[in-house]
């Protein structure tokens, strides 16, 4: 009778503690692929901003190009895609997700409302340009092309590396 009970609590103490165990490698593993997810999303934004930054580099050379070979479509279409990206560029500044691989200063999130300014400012010089370019105005769009990257300079001075 004794061995019996004694075999039940060590068969109690011993599930229990592989169940302790179990939730305790559960905790472990939920908590590790928290941290990496962090970790990943921040990674991730960064890629994904500076592939955005790359096309948006790509796309003023291509509205540049367009303006010299007079192709209004062109220039709208280049101009349409700059201005989309400066919508939704703040967005891809989450907090914290500078430092490492990012050329991001602080900066721009200890004033964001200045950050979201500058994105603006580069939205509206892009929409400018395909203003201008509806009305034909060689001269219009050459000067709202020219604010566009001010917009790009001017943002790059204070809140990147
Ligand atoms: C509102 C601010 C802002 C505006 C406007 C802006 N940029 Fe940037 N840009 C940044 C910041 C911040 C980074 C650094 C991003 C990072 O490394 O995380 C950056 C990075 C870049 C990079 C480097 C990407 C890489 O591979 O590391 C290029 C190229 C670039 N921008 C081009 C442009 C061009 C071209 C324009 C205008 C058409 C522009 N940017 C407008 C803030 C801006």
């Amino acid at each position: 009778m004794m061995s019996i009970v004694y075999n039940f609590c060590n068969v109690f103490t011993t599930g229990f503690s592989v169940m302790r165990l179990f939730i305790l490698f559960i905790t472990i593993a939920i908590s590790f692929s928290v941290v990496s997810n962090a970790t990943n999303n921040a990674a991730d934004v960064i890629n994904e901003r500076k592939n955005f930054f790359k096309k948006s580099q790509q796309d003023i050379k291509g509205l540049y190009a367009s303006i010299r070979s007079g192709n209004l479509d062109e220039i709208k279409t280049y101009s349409m895609s700059l201005a989309e990206w400066a919508a939704v560029m703040p967005e891809y500044f989450p907090e914290g997700s500078g430092g490492g691989l990012s050329d991001a200063l602080e900066k721009i999130w200890e004033d964001f409302h200045g950050f979201k300014k500058a994105a603006k400012k580069f939205e509206l010089a892009a929409l400018s340009v395909v203003e201008a370019a509806n009305l034909s105005d060689k001269d219009a769009i050459m000067a709202a092309a020219s604010t566009v990257g001010d917009s790009c300079k001017s943002c790059h001075r204070k809140f990147k590396n």
